[in-house]
Parts: C-alpha cells; structure tokens; sequence
C-alpha cells in the first residue's frame, strides 16, 4: 500500500513509521490519521514484524499537534468527530498487541505529544520539546491528553502543562516521566531500534501479555487484575516459547522464540 503523509520502513523484523509532512512539522491531518491507521493495521497484521517505532520526517517535529489549518473552521459535530477519529487511532496503538515505541526527534506538541503518550514507551532526542499547549488556541486537548498525560505524570502536573500550555525540554519530561530516555538527537532512531530489537528478541506471546496486562492495571481493581494476571501468566506455559526459554536458561544456551 503507498501513503502520502507517512513513510514505512522495515529493519527486519522492527517497523518505522514516519509521520511525513514536514513541512508543517508533521501536523495531523485527518488523511494523515487515517494512513497511520491503515500502516498501524498492516503491522499488527504482519507476522513478520514484532515492534513498531513511531518518530516524525525532518529534523525539526515528531508531530507539531493536530492541523490547526484543518480545525480552524470546524462546528460543534465536526469537532467531535475529529476528535473521536483521533481516540479511534491513538486507541488502536494503544492496545496494539504488539510494542510501540515513540522516538520524539523534536517538537511533540497538542496531537503530537498525545500520540507519543499512545505508545507504550518514549524516547526523546535532546531536541524535543513537549507539551499541550491546546488551551493557547481556545480548545482543551482532544486525543486523550487529559487522560493519558495525567496517568504518566499525576494530575498537579497535568494540570500545570495543560492549564499554562508551555513547553517543556525532553530532559524535564524525563524528570516527570513524560519521557522514559533522552539520548543525543543523532543517535535516537538508532537508540530506538536497538531498544526494539531487544524487545523483538523475546518471547513474543510474552511481550503480547504482558502490554495487556500492563495497559489493565489502570483500569481494573487489584483483585480482577491479579486474576486477570494469573490466567495469562498460565497461559504462558502452553506455548512453545515458555519451554524453550526456560529450556534454553537450563540448557546453558541463548533461546529462539517462535511466537508459538
Ligand atoms: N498545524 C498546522 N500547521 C502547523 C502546526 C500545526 N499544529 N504546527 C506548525 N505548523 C506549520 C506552521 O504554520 C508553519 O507553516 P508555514 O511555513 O506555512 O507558515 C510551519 O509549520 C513551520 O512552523 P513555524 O513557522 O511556526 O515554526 P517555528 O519554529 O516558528 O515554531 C512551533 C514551531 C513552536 C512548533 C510552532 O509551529 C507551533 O506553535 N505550532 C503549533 C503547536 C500547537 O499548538 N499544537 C497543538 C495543535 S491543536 C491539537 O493538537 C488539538 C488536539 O489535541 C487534538
């Protein structure tokens, strides 16, 4: 399949994702949306590829936000439905049984810093600069800032990056826990790829419920999630990957996984 405003790129089986439109520092537009569905939907698809990294064309912008262009004129309704177009594909990422990996590589701003909080982990360039400044232009943050950001940094700091819309660096989004590593901006996407390889290196049903696993302990009690937990740790132990890594730990020996 060809897109437009995304580039996708294999290094065996680790995928990038590009958000491609550079030249307004890769601002969302709904046909962009749309291409990141259908690249999201062809990895999760591919039994090839075990992890995805999202990062942004150019040098300047992982996504400078939602296309202001675009929502300048929109009414009541559209506004909802554009909104809800965004919860659609940031929740595909987010409960993508497979990892994904933001490699911010600069501006991560409204959209674009809501985008990265979809994936499961972050990495930013010392070049980033991240925040929710949708309060500068008469909205609140519209693709889950609100919920996800205050999970990641507890609501007093939500409400300070959200309530002043400033920016913040990479290095204080580590620092609240916004970000999960900084590296040097030209070392990042290599960074990125090394963390996905690593992950790609283990067992792949493992990794699979573990990310269910993790993303339900934020929404359901202990009691469910520790039973929740139990069954799919069991469920473990009918594949062929839990005999084999724990054959290979006895064995003396380095596993290959199967995702069987
Ligand atoms: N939408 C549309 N175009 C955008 C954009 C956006 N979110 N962000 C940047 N651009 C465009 C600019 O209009 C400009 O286009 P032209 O060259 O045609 O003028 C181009 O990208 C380069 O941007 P600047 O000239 O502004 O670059 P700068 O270095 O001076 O500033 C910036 C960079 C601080 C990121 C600034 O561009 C900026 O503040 N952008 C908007 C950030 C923002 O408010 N994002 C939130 C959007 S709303 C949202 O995301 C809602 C939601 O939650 C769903």
């Amino acid at each position: 399949m060809s897109y437009e405003n995304v580039i996708v790129e294999n290094r065996e089986n680790v995928q990038i994702l590009y958000i491609n439109r550079p030249k307004v520092l890769n601002a969302l537009n709904e046909q962009t949306l749309l291409e990141i569905e259908a690249a999201v939907k062809s990895f999760a698809e591919d039994t090839n590829l075990s992890v995805l990294i999202i990062t942004g064309s150019g040098d300047r912008a992982f996504v400078a936000g939602a296309d202001i262009e675009a929502q300048y004129p929109l009414d009541a309704v559209q506004g909802r439905k554009w909104g809800l177009l965004g919860h659609r594909v940031f929740t595909l990422i987010e409960t993508l049984e497979k990892p994904v990996i933001a490699a911010i590589n600069g501006y991560a701003l409204g959209g674009g810093c809501e985008l990265a909080m979809a994936c499961d982990i972050r990495l930013a360039s010392e070049k980033a600069q991240l925040g929710q400044p949708e309060v500068t232009l008469g909205i609140t943050p519209g693709y889950g800032g609100t919920q996800r950001l205050t999970r990641l940094v507890g609501p007093g700091k939500a409400k300070q990056l959200v309530f002043t819309g400033q920016r913040i660096t990479a290095i204080e989004a580590h620092r609240i826990g916004l970000v999960d590593e900084v590296y040097p901006h030209e070392t990042l996407l290599e960074e990125a790829i090394k963390m996905a390889q690593l992950i790609a290196s283990n067992a792949p049903i493992a990794v699979r419920y573990s990310k269910v696993l993790i993303n339900q302990s934020i929404q359901i009690n202990n009691d469910m999630a520790t039973t929740v937990e139990a069954g799919l740790f069991g469920l473990c132990f009918a594949t062929q990957d839990q005999k084999e890594g724990m054959g290979a730990f006895l064995e003396k020996r380095k596993p290959v996984f199967q995702g069987k």
